[in-house]
């Protein structure tokens, strides 16, 4: 089995590059850096690289023409960027969506998977939705926005015959996750988690990274063309969410206080151009709290039944998590302790 593959250095492409090498297939993974460490890394576990961008359909052209399956899994997940960025997300996340899968149909590819995202679905409000959901509300984030068009190109290539099979993850959660919910997760594992929380009733569906891979290298086996996949392991609120982080060994084991909308709202307004200035990661920001306030519940049965997936239980997941990124915080300790030892100055 030859397949294509896009974002395979990534956060879901990492454990996804390796789950689909580990089946004995062959992975021609298209990265932009064939030079940095993560595609090296995947380099290491047996896949080819090719440069390329999903933004330039020719890069793609020669590589994708001899393979058996595409998976396109590239994107830029973000929240808070800055209006004058707004081009690229939609590049990347829009049009490489149109350029990727477009060239696979175009070229006869058998096996289209796409990952789009939960959010392509939108908010859901007191409904645990499936795959069957019909859009009720607008995005409230351009990243939001940006996975829904995209998604409705998918949609709109199936319907025409295009054999795509669509997954949309929950939140992704695990080690090394780049999201705000990873952040805070990083902040409990080095005991610096504030014991004040906001948004205890905002309830979100999660997918731990392992899972979310499994489950699209599935898809290969066993998925259904023209299906689309929710891959979830439940859905929670932010309050049982740090639940389940006090059982697990790390910073506080009370949040003293959860902080009304209004003022979390307000905080996170503020971070927003203090992170900027700082030069830091923009994590807290007016798109990450909209986003928290409201409910995004989904269901992944139909995964569960046609990939034959069993996706682990909420509190393993995040478990898994908080060992899992323990281990990388000691790991990066590690590597600072040794390059300090060789250049002492
Ligand atoms: N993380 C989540 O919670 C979540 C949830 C639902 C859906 N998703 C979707 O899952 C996919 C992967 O997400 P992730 O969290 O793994 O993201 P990630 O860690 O940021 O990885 C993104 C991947 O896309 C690649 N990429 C970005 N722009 C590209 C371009 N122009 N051309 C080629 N490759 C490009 C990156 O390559 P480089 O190494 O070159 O940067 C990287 O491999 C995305 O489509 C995202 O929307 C994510």
């Amino acid at each position: 089995m030859k397949i294509f593959l896009t974002g395979g250095t990534g956060f879901i492409g990492k454990p996804l590059t390796d789950r689909l090498l580990k089946r004995g297939w062959e992975v021609t993974a298209l990265v932009r850096r064939p030079e940095n460490d993560e595609s090296k890394l995947i380099q290491t576990l047996g896949a080819q690289l090719i440069r390329g961008d999903v933004t330039d359909k020719e890069s793609m052209r020669s590589a994708m023409s001899a393979v058996d399956v595409v998976i396109h899994n590239a994107g830029w997940y973000e929240f808070g960027i800055l209006q004058k960025d707004h081009d690229q997300m939609y590049k990347i996340n829009v049009e490489g969506t149109q350029n990727t899968l477009s060239l696979a149909f175009e070229l006869g590819i058998p096996k289209i998977i796409y990952t789009s995202s939960i959010l392509a679905f939108g908010r859901t409000g007191q409904i645990i939705a499936d795959e069957a959901y019909v859009r009720q509300f607008p995005p409230l984030t351009y990243y939001e926005e940006t996975k829904m068009n995209a998604h409705e190109i998918a949609v709109g290539l199936q319907k025409i015959g295009a054999p795509i099979m669509i997954v949309c993850p929950a939140g992704v959660i695990g080690p090394g996750d780049h999201s705000g919910i990873g952040c805070l997760v990083r902040m409990y594992v080095r005991r610096c988690l504030p014991p004040i929380l906001w948004t205890p009733n905002g309830r979100l569906a999660h997918v731990y990274v392992d899972d979310a891979a499994e489950a699209i290298a599935r898809c290969v086996e066993y998925g259904k063309i023209g299906e689309v996949y929710i891959l979830s392991n439940g859905n929670q609120a932010h309050r049982e969410m740090s639940d389940d982080w006090k059982k697990c060994e790390g910073g506080c084991k009370t949040t003293w206080f959860w902080l009304p909308n209004p003022i979390a709202v307000l905080l996170n307004r503020l971070a927003e151009p203090v992170e900027r200035f700082l030069g830091i990661p923009i994590v807290f920001c007016k798109e990450f709290i909209f986003s928290a306030k409201e409910n995004w519940q989904f269901t992944a049965a139909k995964a569960e039944q046609d990939l034959h997936m069993h996706f682990r239980s909420l509190e393993k997941a995040w478990c898994d998590t908080i060992a899992g990124e323990r281990i990388l915080i000691q790991k990066k300790k590690t590597k600072k302790y040794q390059h300090q030892k060789i250049n002492p100055n």
